[in-house]
C-alpha cells in the first residue's frame, strides 16, 4: 500500500497547545530564533527530532513496571543484552545513557592522536568525540549525497574509491576503523545498500581496519534494503537487519531512535578485549556495565522496543508516513532532498531562500519562519550545525537544510497535512524571509544553544 494507515490505535492522548502568530512572534524572539530553545509547551507539532520522542507501546509502559533497580546485575539488563544479541547479533553489549555515551567509549578505546576516521558523512556528536580524542573525520560518502536533487536508491553509500584513496594516502595503520552510518542522518536519512556494506567490509578486512556502524537508524535502513535491493524482497526486515549487522565488528546505538525509547543506548562488539576495555571505561562515564546510565525500567522498555522495531507493519508505516509528507511537498514544487529518507523530510534551504547567502544562515532562518507561521518546530542542519573549522572560520557544508523530523508512532497523516500546508504557504511568500546573524555562539556544538537576530 502506498500510504498504509496507522498499524496501532491510540490509547492515551496528550493535548497540544495552539498559539497565535502574535504570541509566537514574542516566543521565537525570546528563544533567539533557535528552535532548540523553544519551550515545548509552545510548539504545536514538534518535528525537532525523532530522538527520544517516540510513543512507547502499552507493552513498553508495562515494561516500566517491572524495572529491577538493582545497582548490579539487574534482571532488565540481561533482557536488554539478550535482545541486542538476538536482533543485532553482536556478542558483547555495553549499555550507555544514549548514543553519544557509546561514541565516547568507542572513540576513547580506538582512536589515537593523529588517526583518521572515515565515515559516510559527519554526524555532530560522532565527529566531536572523534576530534576530542585526537582523530580527524574524513568524509567518504558518495558525491551524490551532497547533491539535494540527485535521486539514488542508496544515497548513503560509502564511495569505495574515496575510502581506498584515503588508505593509500595515510596508511591503514592510521585508520583504526571506518564508521558506517545506517541510515545517514545528515544526508537526509539516506540508506546504505547491503552490497556497499559488504564491499566496505572486504576492503577493510584486507587492510586490518575495523568496521563499526552507527546503527542509530538501522531498522529503517533494513526496510530500504527490502524495498530497493535485489534479492531482499522476500526476506524479513529482521533477517535483513541481522545480515547487515553481521558485516560490522561492532556498533554504537542511540536507542532513542530505532529502539523506540525515550532514553538509552549501547555499544556492541564481537571482540572480547574491546569489551573488557569498554567495561572499565563505562564505569567512569556512565555507570556499572549492567546499567550504563539507564534505570532498570528503561532497559526493559528498550528490550521490548527492540523487538517491536522489527515488526514489518510498524516499519512499513514509519517509512511511508515520512514519505507521504515528502511526496506532498515535492508535488507542490518545494525543494527537498530527494529521495525522501528514513526519518525526516529535509528542505533545501538554499533553493528555498535563494536570496540569502550561506552567511545569512538560510536554514536557521527558515526553521524560525516555519515556527512563526504555524507553530511547527523543525531543526537547522546547515552551516550552524556544521560549526567552525580549526582556523575559526565557518565550516560551509554543501547541504544547507531544514529537517522536518517525524517522531515514531506519535503523529497522524492529518498532522503531516498541517505541516505540508504551512511549508507550502511559506514558500509562496519566501522572499519575505530575512536572514539571521549570531548574537551568542558557544565554542562547541553551537547549534544547540546559539542565539540569533534578524538581519
Ligand atoms: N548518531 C546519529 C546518526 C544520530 O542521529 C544521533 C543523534 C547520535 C548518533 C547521537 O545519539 O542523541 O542518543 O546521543 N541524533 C539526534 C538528532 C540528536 O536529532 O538527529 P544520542
Amino acid at each position: 500500500m502506498k500510504y498504509p494507515a496507522e498499524p496501532f490505535k491510540i490509547k492515551t492522548v496528550e493535548t497540544i497547545e495552539m498559539t497565535s502568530r502574535e504570541e509566537r512572534e514574542d516566543i521565537v524572539k525570546e528563544a533567539g530564533y533557535n528552535t532548540f530553545l523553544l519551550p515545548s509547551k509552545n510548539v504545536y507539532i514538534d518535528l525537532l527530532t525523532d530522538s527520544g520522542t517516540s510513543a512507547m507501546s502499552d507493552k513498553q509502559w508495562a515494561s516500566l513496571m517491572i524495572g529491577d533497580e538493582a545497582y548490579g546485575g539487574s534482571e532488565n539488563w540481561f533482557k536488554l543484552r539478550d535482545a541486542v544479541q538476538e536482533i543485532y547479533g553482536f556478542d558483547y553489549v555495553v549499555p550507555t545513557h544514549q548514543g553519544r555515551g557509546a561514541e565516547n567509549l568507542l572513540s576513547q578505546i580506538m582512536i589515537e592522536e593523529g588517526d583518521y576516521i572515515p565515515g559516510n558523512m559527519y554526524f555532530t556528536t560522532t565527529k566531536a568525540h572523534q576530534e576530542l580524542n585526537g582523530g580527524k573525520f574524513v568524509d567518504v560518502i558518495i558525491d551524490e549525497a551532497h547533491k539535494p536533487s540527485v535521486e539514488r536508491d542508496f544515497k548513503g553509500n560509502v564511495d569505495l574509491d574515496k575510502y581506498k584513496k584515503l588508505i593509500d594516502e595515510v596508511g591503514a595503520d592510521k585508520i583504526p576503523y571506518i564508521c558506517v552510518a545506517v541510515t545517514v542522518n545528515m544526508a537526509g536519512g539516506q540508506p546504505v545498500s547491503m552490497e556497499n556494506i559488504k564491499k566496505v567490509k572486504e576492503i577493510s578486512e584486507k587492510h586490518g581496519i575495523k568496521v563499526m556502524s552507527d546503527a542509530t537508524r538501522c531498522v529503517e535502513n533494513a526496510y530500504y534494503i527490502k524495498e530497493r535491493e535485489d534479492g531482499y524482497q522476500d526476506k524479513s526486515v529482521r533477517e535483513i537487519l541481522k545480515e547487515m549487522m553481521s558485516y560490522f565488528d561492532g556498533c554504537t546505538m542511540s536507542g532513542k531512535k530505532d529502539c523506540l525509547v525515550n532514553i538509552g543506548g549501547f555499544l556492541a562488539m564481537n571482540d572480547a578485549d574491546m569489551y573488557q576495555e569498554a567495561t572499565s571505561l563505562v564505569v567512569m562515564y556512565e555507570g556499572m556495565p549492567t546499567y550504563g546510565g539507564m534505570a532498570g525500567r528503561d532497559m526493559e522498555a528498550m528490550a521490548t522496543g527492540i523487538y517491536e522495531s522489527v515488526d514489518e507493519h510498524y516499519i512499513e508505516h514509519r517509512i511511508k508516513q515520512v514519505r507521504y509528507l515528502g511526496d506532498k511537498l515535492a508535488e507542490a514544487g518545494i525543494p527537498i532532498i530527494k529521495p525522501v529518507g528514513g526519518h525526516a523530510v529535509f528542505l533545501d534551504a538554499r533553493e528555498f531562500l535563494p536570496h540569502l547567502s550561506q552567511d545569512q544562515l538560510p536554514a536557521q532562518a527558515l526553521a524560525a519562519a516555519i515556527y512563526l507561521d504555524s507553530g511547527v518546530r523543525a531543526m537547522e542542519r546547515g552551516v550552524v550545525s556544521a560549526g567552525r573549522d580549526a582556523d575559526g572560520s565557518h565550516h560551509y557544508p554543501k547541504l544547507e537544510t531544514v529537517r522536518l523530523t517525524i517522531p515514531r508512532r506519535v503523529y497522524t497523516y492529518a498532522h503531516m497535512d498541517v505541516v505540508a500546508n504551512s511549508v507550502i504557504d511559506l514558500y509562496e511568500k519566501r522572499d519575505k524571509i530575512s536572514g539571521l546573524k549570531f548574537v551568542y555562539e558557544p565554542p562547541t556544538l553551537r547549534f544547540f544553544t546559539s542565539k540569533f537576530e534578524p538581519l
